[in-house]
């Protein structure tokens, strides 16, 4: 407000009067800079709109913001490679809507080695993971772990061990409920984001492999047929359950039952990750009594790709001993004669021929049995 009117006063005022006038004439410079630029952009965005030229100014910006896009994406890496964190933030939606990207040229343009993805549905712990170590030792790339457990479960693997880091987003899965469905789908979509995984394989906590890693492998690369138990059961507890509501898309004659221990490949992946016409059907129409996770996915395939399924798990269990769970054993269990009967008395159809290999995997085993099945696994298993 004084500056300027008093000339005439003592060099110290004048001073003063400058040391306040510098700031405010850059004031001045940089709200014409601003305003500039605002011009600018304002212009250049018109410019686009309206021509769908870009001027330099604009081709400019990039440069101005580095951070954004550092790694280059023009080349098949960026399409091939799997992601680097398997956390992501994801809906369901969305990640089944990314998982259900299918190529339609079959042969890949890459050397490509198939893997087994294995899906470990579980509540939280693996009590047999030093088992399981003992069997992927030595086979990195020819598998790849995902890790479904409760939301709230925190794992603490060291970083080691092959589970470290393969959880991927959770949410409760209750038994028989259509959310154990969802979390089986969620393991599958989250496993067909990495395009070197051929085959799908969901295993539980109480889950051992029955032969070495490459036994294991050679069986499931080598079949014509995924593994899905898919069976016509007339009784109450299988078309029992079927509810006509269902129709015209499902019919009693398609209607399946089956574990839920399946092994897939990435076709019958994609199929089950994308359904949307049966989804609903099973979802309103297999109530709590109906056990949707035991008829949702066999029927699903039953029809939508019957010549591809062998119609029988790779995963034993002990029915054995009556009621409504299989048998569960305990360290006690575990013996020499216990060990021998995991491989024998068996028929069953491979490749259309009669084998006596039936099972890679069995359950259920308590977290009592690891030392001792550590203590047989070389001799009995082969690992
Ligand atoms: C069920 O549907 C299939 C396929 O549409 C059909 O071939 C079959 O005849 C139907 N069965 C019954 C019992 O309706
Ligand atoms: C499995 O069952 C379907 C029908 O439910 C049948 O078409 C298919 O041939 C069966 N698979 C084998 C290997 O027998
Ligand atoms: C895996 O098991 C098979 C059959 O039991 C055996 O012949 C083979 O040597 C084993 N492989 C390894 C790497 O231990």
């Amino acid at each position: 407000m004084e500056e300027g009117k008093d000339p005439a006063t003592s060099t110290v005022v004048s001073r003063a009067h400058q040391s306040r006038a510098l700031p405010q004439r850059l004031m001045h410079l940089l709200a014409l800079f601003l305003f500039l630029c605002f011009t600018i952009s304002v212009f250049s965005i018109f410019m686009i709109r309206k021509t769908g030229v870009v001027t330099t100014v604009t081709s400019a910006i990039p440069i101005l913001q580095p951070c954004t896009e550092q790694q280059p994406n023009n080349n098949l890496d960026h399409w091939i490679t799997p992601p680097s964190k398997l956390m992501h933030k994801m809906s369901d939606n969305e990640l089944f809507w990314r998982a259900s990207f299918v190529p339609l040229l079959k042969k890949y343009p890459f050397p490509r080695v198939p893997k087994i993805a294995f899906m470990f549905l579980t509540k939280g712990p693996l009590p047999l993971a030093p088992l399981w170590e003992r069997f992927f030792k030595g086979h990195k790339s020819l598998y790849s772990i995902y890790i479904h457990s409760l939301p709230s479960y925190e794992p603490r693997y060291p970083s080691t061990s092959v589970f470290y880091d393969r959880q991927i987003p959770s949410q409760i899965a209750e038994w028989g409920r259509m959310t154990m469905c969802d979390a089986e789908r969620r393991l599958l979509a989250n496993a067909l984001l990495d395009i070197s995984n051929e085959y799908f394989v969901l295993v539980s906590e109480s889950c051992i492999p029955l032969y070495n890693f490459t036994v294991t492998y050679r069986y499931i690369s080598s079949s014509k047929y995924s593994f899905m138990g898919a069976f016509d059961d007339p009784g109450p507890f299988g078309r029992g359950r079927y509810n006509p509501e269902m129709l015209p898309e499902v019919n009693i004659s398609q209607w399946r039952k089956g574990s839920q221990w399946f092994e897939v490949n990435r076709n019958l992946a994609s199929i089950i990750i994308s359904d949307v016409t049966y989804y609903p059907k099973f979802l309103e129409f297999c109530r709590p009594a109906c056990y949707v996770d035991e008829h949702y996915f066999p029927t699903l395939l039953t029809i939508q790709a019957p010549n591809q399924l062998a119609n029988r798990s790779l995963t034993w269990v002990d029915w054995s001993r009556g009621g409504p769970h299989p048998a569960t054993f305990g360290a006690n269990d575990i013996t020499e004669v216990f060990m021998q009967k995991l491989h024998e008395g068996r028929e069953c159809l491979y490749n259309d021929e009669p084998t006596m290999v039936c099972y890679l995997f069995a359950r259920k085993f308590a977290p009592s049995t690891l030392q001792r099945l550590l203590l047989f696994a070389q001799e009995f298993l082969g690992y």
